[in-house]
């Protein structure tokens, strides 16, 4: 290869779009990219290929990108929708579906998943992720990269995956996107790499590297997570892209000098492609002539690459010119993105078991703005989701219930509006209903990248409109949909039950209908801890535990005065220490119990393992899912440890009345932890484990590790 042809390699563009122009054809036949993103229609695509394998000299293969975050035309619900359904199995089908979709339509590679921890839900991208623990978010992160590359990354309904955004995007200060990380290394290890780890040893391809200052060095600069851990450690040989100009940011971040010295120290950081900035195309090679740059640097990313073109089969797969309509939206399609759909809802509350509605119900009131929005449905990342194809709960109910049933009067034109005009037809929709349903929350463009938001609330007169209907006395009920964890304490104190719904995509409408009129029990929980006023962020179940926790005794508030603070304990004087909903959280139209906590015999020796066991029985009238957790605190380590830490879960699906063991196995393995050496070690000691249907409660035990 000449060395204008690896920096092509290196380089990736989003300048082909529709009917390629004549310059970047030439481009292309000179072997000038390797790749480009959001390219034109699946016609383009081909052609670009066709040039690219027939014409150029090397014939190597173009390689196409596209953000297919939660689905490509059939969109499921946004991922951290899909990880509350605690149902990895499904994540990889629904991942799978995704591919196939993307596959038929000539693309290649999904910049997915994104596996950022997020404790914060002021930062619009904690929508894309999985939430805040890395071992939920290591399960959700293989599962989907199992199910975007298949058993074979050539397969015919493959298509590679990126884990991005590496690493510590997730933990921008304040929530501001884009904003600089500092995480200790103990922490990044323990937490923010885990998922990242986890996707590596499921296969995935290629790796982004984020726009973020991680600790005084940017992410697409920084040799310490590029080389050390992801080449050296953890023996990484896909490739790695930057984020969108994140190259040339480092100019901003105060990193480099010049496009040039971006250019170079991204490389040798181990950035083996460039997303849309062309500092690469422009320097690589005086870089090389003036002896900054050693030429096997280039030759290293090349070699990345193309590994994984041919892995993809890239270099006699066919080319896809006019995919069947067909290949998308099919019934398997709609049918896991339904299900997800249900699976994700979390129950927050309900009151004297408002909910499900009954069927036979004279009539029904639908009011708010997210009622009937099929974009606002979809929810934020879907380039391709067709709104067309979406049903909504509007939809659905009039199909369930018979249009004559359901009395439909949006309220709000959005959910930020702010005039009251539409309040008069809500509340006149309610008339001669038994039951009203609110659709409430954000519209797609209040979450997603650069979409952070300093209030959780509601936005818009939501809370008013509600205030008005709840004068009516009729039942309300709330479905929320949102991109993150919102606060809306005025808003449940005035209905009877929330059910929380994320975005959920194509089939939300069918999957909550169903969950309303009870066809279907909610079994989601949450995987991010729901604050109970944006002023306690962060908030996380997995966090330490102080000098001073604060005590049960101290629940509630007020807790004393300014002057006469109630203990001095780690808490905010004018809110309760506990979140609202904490990580885990959720409940179902029954009730389960658990009992009976037991643990195989004696001390567990090093590199040894134990069983944990409870009884989980579904003590209400109706079978249901529920999702059993295990967790487990080390009390004493040379470095401290979380109050708690998930180590494992099980959805298990209970009768009216059964009862069913759910046991555990856990390894000291599974206890490690980085130490200041920075070593993943497992130290001997005492240990509690819990078994429980959310962070906050369970079955104690507990357990000595000895050498
Ligand atoms: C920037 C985003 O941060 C990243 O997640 C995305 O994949 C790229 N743009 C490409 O669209």
């Amino acid at each position: 290869m000449t060395l204008d042809e690896k920096i092509g390699q290196m380089s990736q563009s989003t300048s082909m779009g529709h009917s390629i122009s004549e310059a970047i054809k030439a481009e292309i036949r000179a072997g000038r990219w390797g790749s480009f993103l959001n390219a034109g229609n699946a016609g383009d695509r081909a052609e670009a290929q066709r040039i690219a394998l027939k014409e150029s000299r090397l014939g190597i293969p173009l390689l196409f990108g596209r953000d297919v975050i939660h689905g490509y035309q059939t969109v499921f619900p946004i991922p951290l929708g899909q990880a509350a359904s605690w149902d990895p199995g499904l994540v990889e089908q629904a991942a799978h579906i995704a591919a196939r979709e993307t596959a038929a339509d000539g693309i290649h590679w999904t910049f997915a998943p994104m596996v950022d921890i997020a404790r914060d839900p002021r930062w619009g991208r904690i929508a894309e992720g999985m939430g805040e623990d890395p071992y939920l978010g290591s399960a959700m992160a293989a599962a989907m990269v199992r199910g975007f590359q298949g058993k074979a990354l050539d397969g015919p309904e493959s298509i590679a995956a990126c884990v991005k955004h590496y690493v510590g995007y997730g933990a921008a200060e304040g929530g501001r996107d884009y904003n600089t990380t500092w995480i200790p290394e103990i922490l990044l290890r323990d937490v923010y790499l885990r998922p990242f780890h986890a996707a590596r040893d499921a296969g995935a391809a290629t790796f982004m590297s984020a726009f973020n200052d991680l600790n005084g060095v940017p992410a697409s600069g920084n040799k310490l997570t590029l080389r050390q851990v992801l080449r050296e450690e953890w023996k990484f040989d896909g490739f790695v892209v930057s984020d969108w100009d994140s190259v040339i940011e480092m100019i901003s971040h105060g990193y480099a000098a010049g496009r040039a010295d971006a250019a170079l120290k991204a490389i040798q950081a181990g950035v083996d492609m460039e997303m849309v900035s062309t500092s690469y195309r422009e320097n690589v090679k005086s870089l090389i002539e003036t002896g900054k740059l050693d030429a096997k640097l280039v030759d290293e990313s090349v070699r990345n690459i193309l590994r994984v073109k041919l892995r993809l089969g890239l270099f006699d797969k066919p080319v896809p010119a006019a995919p069947a309509a067909s290949a998308f939206l099919a019934p398997d399609a709609l049918a896991i993105a339904e299900r997800l759909a249900a699976e994700s809802a979390v129950l927050l509350k309900n009151d004297g078991g408002a909910l499900p509605l009954s069927k036979s119900i004279s009539k029904v009131a639908v009011v708010g703005p997210l009622a009937d929005s099929a974009v606002d449905q979809m929810g934020c990342w879907v380039a391709d989701g067709k709104a067309a194809a979406v049903r909504t709960p509007v939809a659905a109910l009039r199909s369930l219930l018979g249009a004559a049933r359901v009395a439909y009067a949006p309220g709000l034109k959005s959910s930020r509006d702010t005039s009251t005009a539409g309040f008069a037809a809500a509340v006149e929709a309610t008339r001669g209903a038994d039951a009203v349903v609110l659709f409430l929350g954000e519209e797609q463009v209040l979450s997603g990248e650069a979409h952070s938001r300093a209030f959780l609330g509601l936005p818009g007169a939501q809370e008013a409109l509600v205030g008005e209907l709840a004068k009516t006395g009729k039942p309300l009920v709330a479905v929320i949909m949102a991109g993150r964890p919102l606060t809306f304490p005025a808003v449940s104190s005035k209905v009877k039950a929330v059910l929380y719904a994320w975005h959920p995509g194509t089939m939300g409408g069918p999957a909550l209908a169903s969950l309303l009129f009870g066809d279907a029990a909610p079994s989601g929980k949450l995987t991010a801890s729901f604050p109970r006023t944006v002023g306690q962020v962060p908030v996380y179940y997995n966090h330490m535990n102080t000098g001073r926790p604060p005590s049960a005794s101290e629940l509630g508030i007020p807790m004393g005065t300014p002057l006469d603070p109630k203990d001095f304990t780690s808490k905010y004087l004018d809110v309760d220490f506990t979140p609202e909903y904490p990580f885990g959280f959720g409940l179902s139209y029954t009730t389960f119990e658990y009992t009976n906590l037991r643990l195989s015999a004696g001390p567990v020796h090093m590199g040894g393992h134990l069983t944990v066991t409870a009884d989980v029985a579904n003590t209400g009238s109706r079978e249901a899912d529920e999702v059993a957790q295990l967790y487990i605190r080390d009390l004493v380590a040379s470095v401290t440890q979380p109050v708690r830490e998930l180590k494992g879960f099980q959805r298990v699906h209970l009768k009216a009345g059964e009862k069913r063991v759910v046991e555990f196995t856990l390894s000291t393995a599974d206890l490690a932890f980085h130490n200041r050496q920075m070593q993943l070690v497992t130290e001997p000691g005492e240990f509690h484990v819990w078994i429980g249907p959310d962070s906050a409660r369970g079955q104690r035990g507990s357990f000595r590790v000895t050498d």
